[in-house]
């Protein structure tokens, strides 16, 4: 198959869609790989990386014109629209239930649009998702101890401590992958960290792979605000598929806390948890609220381009191996996860919950494709 991968133009954008080692493998698979020229710049990989392991170097016209199979980072911009075309499969995340002229521009041009955010495993765990949660969850860790550096705003206060000062206290709300990932780190630096969690089986999952470094606490309003009062960092990182973040921290639970404590919302792409939120990006990435600095950076992971690129084509590799290796057709009806990625195809919308949220007409992905194995 012929496999290309675009240069990332959105803004503030330095991923790219595949490592050389990712390139390396499908080359060795008999595929032919093209990459944009530049694309994996933003990365540290320079065109040679690519052509050392057998990739071609193209232009952004040949590389959207000539590829069966063309993978991206973030979704098209408008830009883009009028690249896409009829028996182009495009592999990127998507995020199409919250942007109509993107879903409509995907209908009309006839491409097969597979979204690794739906990319989803029968434990309803979501692959393509995970690695991005990891890295926000670990950079929040890492937020929350810089921002409270005096000079920076903060309370002047080392999270770790050193031996006779007791360290910072830590807050993290939500114990998913975001969360864990977060007090992984915060317990590194020595911070005394406390989970709330409203789930306990998760719960009782992390008390088992954190051996009781961590205070687990189920999560309730009057928790919340107790918690947060006392902290000196609090991370949101709660998740409710499908649905914005609950507002789980008010504004007067904001005016309670430590005068320089860091809020650093990683949900603040399903819209915060926190009444006081709003989203900031790399270049401005704080605000102050009632003395609490807020760090609600919409895309952490964009911060960290070498370590996220090689997380994202970790997870992503395999199912552009299936698609390529078996075509479209044949690699969603062998893997159902990947059937799940479907979003667009012939025109028609295959994910319901995209059709729902523009009021389109759904059509199951196997009445346009038959989904058992040919
Ligand atoms: N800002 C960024 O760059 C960035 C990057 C990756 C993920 N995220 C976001 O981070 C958030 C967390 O993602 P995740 O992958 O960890 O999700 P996840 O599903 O793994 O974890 C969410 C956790 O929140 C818990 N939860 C739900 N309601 C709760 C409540 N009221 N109190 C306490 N816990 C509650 C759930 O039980 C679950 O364990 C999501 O909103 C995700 O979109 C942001």
């Amino acid at each position: 198959m012929k496999i290309g991968v675009a240069k990332e133009i959105k803004p503030d954008e330095y991923r790219v869609a595949l490592t050389p080692a990712g390139a390396h493998e499908l080359a060795r698979r008999g595929h032919d790989v093209s990459i944009e020229t530049g694309a994996g710049d933003g990365s540290s990989f320079p065109d040679r990386a690519y052509e050392g392991v057998g990739a071609r170097i193209v232009s952004v016209e040949e590389v959207w014109a000539d590829s069966d199979l063309l993978l991206k980072v973030k979704e098209p911009i408008a830009a883009e629209y009028g690249r896409l075309r009829e028996g182009l499969i495009l592999f990127t995340y998507l995020h199409i239930a919250a942007d109509e002229p993107l879903t409509r521009a995907l209908a009309d041009s006839g491409v097969a649009a597979v979204a690794y955010e739906t990319v989803e495993i029968d434990n309803h765990a979501l692959p393509l998702l995970a690695p991005m949660s990891e890295i926000a969850g670990r950079l929040a860790a890492q937020a929350g101890a810089y921002f409270l550096e005096k000079p920076l705003g903060g309370r002047g206060l080392l999270l770790g401590g050193v031996p006779g000062v007791a360290p910072g206290r830590v807050v993290v709300i939500g114990g998913g992958i975001v969360g864990y990932n977060a007090a992984v780190i915060a317990i590194g630096l020595g911070a005394n960290v406390t989970i709330l969690e409203r789930s306990i089986d998760r719960m009782r999952h992390l008390d088992e792979i954190l051996s009781g470094r961590v205070s687990l606490v189920t999560s309730s309003s009057l928790q919340i605000e107790e918690s947060v009062k006392e902290a000196d960092v609090v991370i949101g990182a709660v998740l409710i598929p499908g649905a914005v973040a609950p507002k789980l921290v008010t504004r007067e639970m904001v005016r309670e806390m430590k005068d320089g404590a860091v809020f650093c919302d990683v949900a603040i792409d399903q819209g915060g948890c926190a009444e006081t939120s709003h989203p900031t990006t790399h270049s401005d990435p704080v605000y102050e609220v009632d003395g609490v600095t807020h760090y609600c950076v919409a895309n952490m992971p964009g911060a960290v381009p070498i370590t996220s690129t090689k997380a994202l084509t970790n997870a992503t590799l395999p199912y552009v191996e299936e698609m390529a290796d078996y075509g479209l057709r044949e690699a969603v009806a062998r893997d159902p996860a990947l059937a799940r990625g479907v979003n667009v195809l012939d025109g028609r919308i295959t994910y319901e919950a995209v059709a729902e949220a523009h009021s389109l007409e759904y059509t199951p992905l196997e009445d346009v494709l038959p989904l058992s194995p040919v």
